[in-house]
């Protein structure tokens, strides 16, 4: 597979699949061109759109969902586990820290092209906005997109992210709180991440902002839900929901986003049986693969 994305393509609408594909029409930069890109011209545009989030009526909202209580326990599934398995000493009391200072982590997987796709430029402005927010170091913040050109690595990398050179396939286990930004990614990315953390340990560890796995449901045929993406599935009633909300302008940046949790006490309900030895998802017969795998060796 290709290193550059090229290979990419969004799945076929099904059932209803989300409307999301369209770009925002707000400029004329959302050519795809991969020509020498101007570095400093490129983290000026994302600051700007910083800025302009910024003042977005629906950033504020976006900001006190985040400092909920569901970061707290995030915290305390920390408090449950063994001391020597604890990285940090505390529940977390507001978005990015915990009570002795320790900070969240954030993964973020397919933010697409920002410097020629206006949405995901949007999309990493409002990374941004949320570490800074949050107080989170951005070099504590990875970012993965096979469809990164080298111009937008050092562009991410100007910014301070701390750019990953492997594809995990969304396979990142989580030894601390962290926070998996994966916005309007495919649904195998999600299924990868939920396996790689599928205990009562890592699951409370786990939040994401990404597409809301009821609207994933809704939108893909029964069957093929049930049986290719299985941890997404099991996942529906372990997990708390919260719509994030987005206004009609950026409906293609930022619709059917949520932020995903997984509190203990739910967790800690289900048979042990649930967690033993979890089958690592293969996607050998799935139509409409939305992943990039990693390439294999010969
Ligand atoms: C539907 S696009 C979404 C792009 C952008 N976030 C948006 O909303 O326009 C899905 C993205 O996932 C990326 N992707 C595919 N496989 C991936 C992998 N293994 N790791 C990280 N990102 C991946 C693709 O390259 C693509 O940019």
């Amino acid at each position: 597979m290709s290193d550059t994305g090229d290979e990419w393509q969004v799945a076929r609408r099904r059932k209803g699949a989300a409307r999301k594909s369209k770009p925002l029409q707000v400029s004329s930069n959302s050519t795809c061109s991969q020509e020498q890109l101007d570095v400093g011209k490129t983290v000026k545009r994302v600051r700007d759109t910083v800025s302009e989030l910024r003042c977005e009526d629906f950033w504020p909202e976006w900001k006190g969902f985040l400092c909920l209580e569901q970061l707290l326990e995030a915290g305390s599934a920390i408090l449950s586990q063994p001391p020597e398995n604890r990285d940090t000493e505390g529940p977390t009391d507001q978005l990015g820290r915990s009570r002795d200072g320790q900070q969240l982590e954030c993964v973020c997987y397919g933010l697409g092209s920002f410097s020629s796709c206006v949405s995901a430029r949007y999309q990493l402005a409002m990374l941004l906005l949320l570490l800074d927010a949050g107080e989170v170091p951005l070099k504590d913040c990875s970012v993965y997109d096979p469809a990164f050109s080298s111009g937008e690595r050092d562009v991410l990398k100007e910014l301070g992210l701390t750019v990953l050179t492997e594809n995990e396939e969304g396979k990142r286990l989580a030894t601390k709180p962290t926070l998996f930004y994966l916005m309007h990614c495919g649904k195998a990315l999600y299924n990868n991440l939920l396996w790689k953390n599928w205990s009562t340990q890592c699951l409370p560890l786990t939040i994401i902002i990404g597409n809301s796995f009821n609207g994933m449901r809704e939108r893909t045929i029964e069957r093929e839900f049930k049986q290719d993406y299985s941890y997404i599935t099991q996942a529906l009633s372990l997990c708390e929901e919260r719509q994030l909300p987005c206004p009609s302008r950026l409906i293609d940046v930022f619709s059917d986003t949520a932020v995903i949790t997984f509190p203990t006490s739910g967790l800690n309900r289900l048979p042990q049986s649930t967690w033993t030895e979890p089958p690592e998802p293969q996607y050998q017969h799935c139509p409409d693969l939305e992943i990039i795998l990693r390439e294999t060796q010969s």
